[in-house]
């Protein structure tokens, strides 16, 4: 049988802020996740709107403190030519968008539409610029006209013109976008000079320097990211990024279902999921070799769940349902980037609206939060907290003779001085409980919320959006120095002490 889980917490050796960097989201042009999510056209009189920009989904993204938003892809962001995408709707030219679907981008959501919906939003935009396929020019005046002050420049003028004086002064940037794929089949040791002239041109943002992020490696490619580290000088280098989807097969149609997928299937997944411990404890062993200060952020810029879209659906859409699992995932890997929040302060779940591991789903005027929206939201209290070092020795979760660790944790301190614990249990079958040693730090009560549900592959639908939600928990206990949790099978809590 399983002993008990057992956990240590450091309440008082909190030395490092979990970046609420680590919280961000990306939006691609990509299927519906801008056209027909976030966009739904100026002239929309059925879904109350800003500019065209859905206001139920922005209100539900303010909710969820979203602090970053990656926009426009992806492997979409090295074909896109953004002075296609400015001044008169009616005047600007169409494109093929080649990656997803061959569909026709007609250029009515561009660069003002964007920031001025970060702006509605409140996040911080992180634009990727193109590399595979733009010149060095073109990415320069990009972040002439998004950056340099009123009246200071050709292109700030052109800004102007277009009807915004005030320079957005836009911080993040990715240099091109999986550089050795989709963003121009590139070898590591070309990029790292592409990447070196590129960021040469760029211009700054005037309150703050720019935070210029290298197209990263896929999953554990290493090698990537040691040239990288190696043959970019470091002052012109703020983060390298890598990518990691958990996903049982590439093949098109032979990954899971969404919501049908069988125990061996979930597992497999988990595995997936849980992989990414080692793969940015790897990844930072090597940037730990030429940057021993972590100067330089692990950025995890794409991540998340992949599998076979919904029946009916474009297969270059990639729309996907989102149960359990999908906060299995979420829960875990959010737990993960946590605890290694000194060296990963950027993150992006791959995708906000529609698309892959999404948060809100859209029907025509209709839109539900998924589990992963519930876990982030019930996550954001670690946003800019101080990460509280917790050592969990774990039950594992066993399917024919392989195992993963069952229950995952992450604990921080936030400015108030509130301390909050989150906890996943991946366990699809048994319960697991856990004892927390507090070392003597003085609490005095424990509430929290916790999201499971009926069954593992129970999800929200338009019919029925509130099936799972978070509710209040009580399975948590303080005695004296011991806090027990008992967390049902596959599920999210999240506590807060005092
Ligand atoms: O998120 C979908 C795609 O996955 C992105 O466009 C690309 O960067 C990655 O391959």
């Amino acid at each position: 049988g399983n002993a008990q889980n057992t956990a240590t917490l450091q309440a008082d050796s909190g030395k490092v802020t979990i970046n609420k960097h680590i919280y961000g989201h990306f939006a691609e042009h990509l299927g519906t996740c801008i056209y027909g999510g976030f966009y739904v056209g100026e002239n929309n009189t059925k879904i109350p709107n800003k500019d065209g920009v859905r206001l139920d989904i922005v209100d539900a993204l303010k909710k969820l403190k979203i602090p970053n938003l990656r926009w426009p892809g992806g492997c979409f962001a090295d074909t896109y030519h953004w002075k296609d995408g400015i001044g008169p709707k009616a005047q600007r030219p169409a494109m093929v968008n080649t990656w997803w679907g061959g569909v026709t981008e007609d250029n009515s959501f561009g660069t003002h539409d964007f920031l001025n919906m970060c702006e509605l939003l409140g996040t911080e935009p992180y634009i990727s610029g193109n590399v595979g396929s733009g010149t060095v020019q073109e990415l320069k005046d990009w972040t002439q006209y998004i950056n340099l002050g009123a009246g200071t420049s050709p292109m700030s003028k052109l800004r102007e013109q277009n009807g915004r004086e005030k320079p957005w002064n836009v911080a993040i940037w990715g240099v091109g976008n999986e550089a050795w794929g989709c963003g121009g089949n590139m070898t590591a040791d070309y990029y790292a000079n592409i990447y070196r002239q590129y960021s040469t041109f760029m211009a700054g943002a005037d309150k703050k320097g720019l935070f210029r992020v290298a197209s990263g490696a896929s999953d554990a490619d290493y090698k990537w990211t040691e040239t990288l580290m190696k043959n970019i000088p470091h002052q012109m280098l703020e983060g390298v990024a890598i990518h990691h989807y958990s996903v049982l097969s590439w093949g098109e149609g032979k990954k899971t279902s969404a919501t049908e997928y069988t125990d061996k299937e979930y597992f497999k997944t988990m595995q997936q999921a849980l992989l990414m411990d080692e793969l940015v404890t790897k990844h930072s062993e090597v940037m730990d070799k030429y940057d021993p200060k972590k100067k330089i952020a692990l950025v995890v810029d794409e991540w998340g769940g992949w599998y076979n879209v919904e029946n009916g659906t474009n297969p270059g859409f990639l729309f996907q349902q989102n149960t359990m699992r999908d906060a299995m995932i979420a829960g875990a890997t959010l737990n993960i980037f946590n605890n290694h929040a000194d060296r990963v302060r950027m993150a992006n779940l791959a995708q906000v609206v529609n698309v892959l591991q999404a948060v809100i789903l859209t029907k025509e005027e209709k839109m539900l939060l998924t589990p992963t929206y519930h876990v982030m939201e019930m996550y954001n209290v670690h946003q800019d907290a101080t990460l509280l070092p917790i050592k969990v020795k774990t039950n594992t979760f066993e399917f024919e003779g392989e195992k993963l660790p069952a229950v995952s944790v992450s604990a921080s301190k936030d400015a108030k001085g509130l301390t909050h614990i989150s906890l996943t249990n991946v366990d699809p079958k048994n319960p697991q409980e856990i004892t927390i040693d507090l070392k003597g730090a003085k609490y005095v009560s424990v509430a929290g919320r916790i999201l499971t549900a009926e069954k593992l592959r129970d999800h929200n639908t338009f019919e029925n959006p509130n099936k799972i939600q978070p509710k209040a928990f009580s399975g948590a206990t303080i005695s004296g120095n011991q806090l027990k949790v008992k967390l049902p099978a596959f599920s999210v809590a999240v506590l807060e002490l005092k």
